[in-house]
């Protein structure tokens, strides 16, 4: 992919250019939908900088609805007002409205991404942070000849904000994608897409970088490249100790850097991505999207004569084996400094639930299994986000009424969370309820997924911070037990946990960022009911430990 920083930052350390958020016509499938869009491009333009850059980014809305953008895994240390997040750091960017981000990238290499974070605009407004090292900083391993990104997205014949729209009148599930994506591209197995197909090129003999990123909005994916092995070197912009696979699986929200060396014919290998769906009889988008890589001395496919890439085997859509073997292989590249004496030691469940319609409910709007709507919580609380503040804003300026902070730290009542769930816990209550942590605390969250509804993955990301995952396991935690599996030498450092279907993930962070930070599934169809919380973090007391004053520009609501 083409080098495209000049579209929106002229200098480093400078003023940009806006990248404009608009309307813009875009075609797949052979239909034509209205959706938003940066510079009309889908995906968006490719950032690309280096760690230590300092960015300003004028985001003005010329489109018709709310956005706001999130720096995906950008740490943001002392700039909450810029992570993105609408209601949580800010008021959404109204229509013609504009919002200049400003924060600083500082220890963090590799992949990261943005994306818009206001109902389902990410949908289409989204596209690939490249960070690459400071200048005269090399890569911990041999420098690839050239780096490409193979950005995944999810795509709809309708406007996806029309699809969410639906989805909250009825109380049902949002409807699935008609087509998963590369480079925004469906590629050669859909109807009429094959024209686009998106070209990986590759010489032989070369050692590249790719960098997959998983932007598909409600679909953990598995990623393949025929004949080709890959070596994966880093994820979520931290490196990793290198180990090789066939196969890729990434939720929502994860980034996975693979190194491929072109070692076999000269030919063209198809990139291949599908659904890795783990919530059982649930209905998902089964297609598969491709890209070519194309070695530069591939023989010209002769005139009318057919000649297919190789596609490469990807695993059953629930082969929860593999998704886990993957995400377990993760470890940092040597021995880290993982938080110990934990302050704050919270179990939190996250799982789906199904709200009971008042009798006098409309059955159009109760459209979930049984005359009920669909809803999602952690520890119970199905997550509100305000509508007259942001979170951050209220906190800074005192105003009541916004949220509460009496997040639980355990589930209210414990039980069998993977087990057969009693309906009486299948309804939990709604609320804007935070989490106040101190600054410095050292923080374990034991994640915990549940039965209730049905049982699936859940990719949880955590805002502001990259946390270590300790152990992931299935069943319920059992800390007489499960405490003996921690990794706590060399464990892998991420934004974005795969949190097992039916299982626990067990991560650490010290809260050394002051903000309010939302916590929560990286399935858009999921945040929208609710499967969320915010850690609300002190400041300390030096010039790094706390938050700067909020912008002139910060929108109001
Ligand atoms: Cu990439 Cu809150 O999201």
């Amino acid at each position: 992919m083409k080098s495209s920083k000049r579209d929106w930052i002229t200098q480093r350390d400078g003023y940009g250019e806006s990248p404009l958020v608009q309307e813009t016509k875009v075609t797949r499938l052979c239909k034509t939908q209205t959706v938003m869009t940066v510079n009309g491009q889908l995906p968006g333009p490719t950032l690309e900088v280096n760690n230590g850059d300092s960015l300003v980014i004028n985001v003005v809305n010329r489109a018709k609805d709310n956005v706001t953008i999130h720096w995906h895994g950008v740490r943001q240390i002392t700039t909450a007002w810029a992570d993105g997040p609408e209601f949580i750091t800010q008021c959404p960017i109204r229509p013609g409205g504009s919002y200049t981000y400003r924060f600083t990238i500082s220890g963090q290499e590799g992949t990261l991404w943005w994306h818009a974070h206001s109902s389902w605009v990410r949908a289409t407004v989204y596209g690939a942070l490249v960070i690459r090292p400071k200048l005269g900083d090399s890569y911990p391993f041999p420098k690839p000849t050239r780096d490409s990104v193979v950005i995944l997205g999810e795509w709809w014949n309708a406007n996806p904000l029309d699809v969410i729209r639906q989805a909250m009148r009825t109380g049902g599930a949002p409807n699935i994608s008609d087509a998963y994506t590369i480079n925004g591209q469906p590629g050669d197995l859909y109807n009429c897409s094959s024209k686009e197909t998106t070209i990986v090129p590759v010489d032989s003999g070369e050692t590249n970088l790719i960098r997959v990123i998983n932007s598909a909005l409600n679909q953990q994916l598995f990623v393949s490249i025929a004949n080709h092995k890959l070596t994966v070197v880093g994820a979520d912009a931290s490196y990793v100790k290198p180990f090789t696979t066939n196969v890729l699986m990434l939720g929502p929200g994860q980034t996975t850097d693979v190194l491929i060396t072109a070692d076999q014919p000269p030919a063209r290998y198809y990139i291949a991505a599908r659904a890795y769906a783990s919530a059982q009889g649930a209905p998902f988008d089964n297609t598969t999207t491709t890209a070519i890589l194309e070695y530069k001395t591939a023989p010209c496919p002769a005139k009318g004569v057919a000649s297919k890439p190789m596609l490469p085997s990807l695993p059953a859509f629930n082969d929860t084996a593999t998704a886990t073997a993957f995400t377990s292989s993760f470890r940092s590249p040597k021995k880290v400094e993982v938080p110990t004496d934990i302050d704050e030691n919270l179990f939190i469940t996250a799982g789906l639930g199904l709200n009971q319609c008042p009798p006098t409910a409309p059955a159009s709007t109760c459209q979930a299994p049984n005359n009920t709507r669909f809803t999602a919580s952690m520890n119970n609380v199905s997550f509100a986000l305000p509508s007259n503040f942001s979170v951050l804003q209220a906190h800074h300026h005192g105003v009541p009424g916004v949220f509460t902070t009496d997040f639980p730290a355990k589930p209210p009542v414990a039980f069998d969370y993977t087990g057969n769930v009693s309906r009486s816990l299948w309804q939990p209550i709604r609320g804007t309820k935070v989490y106040p942590l101190k600054f410095g605390a050292k923080v374990q969250i034991v994640l915990q997924g549940t039965s209730i509804f049905t049982a699936e993955n859940h990719p949880i990301h955590l805002h502001g911070y990259d946390f270590y995952i300790l152990a992931e396991g299935f069943g319920n935690f059992n800390p007489a037990t499960d405490t003996s599996k921690f990794n706590l030498v060399d464990p892998p450092l991420r934004n974005t946990a795969s949190l097992p279907v039916n299982g626990w993930a067990v991560i650490r962070f010290v809260a050394d960022n002051p903000g309010a930070w939302i916590m929560h599934c990286h399935l858009d169809v999921h945040i929208g009911w609710g499967l969320a919380t915010v850690f609300l973090v002190d400041d300390g007391i030096g010039e790094m430990e706390m938050l700067q004053q909020p912008p002139a520009d910060l929108p109001v609501c």
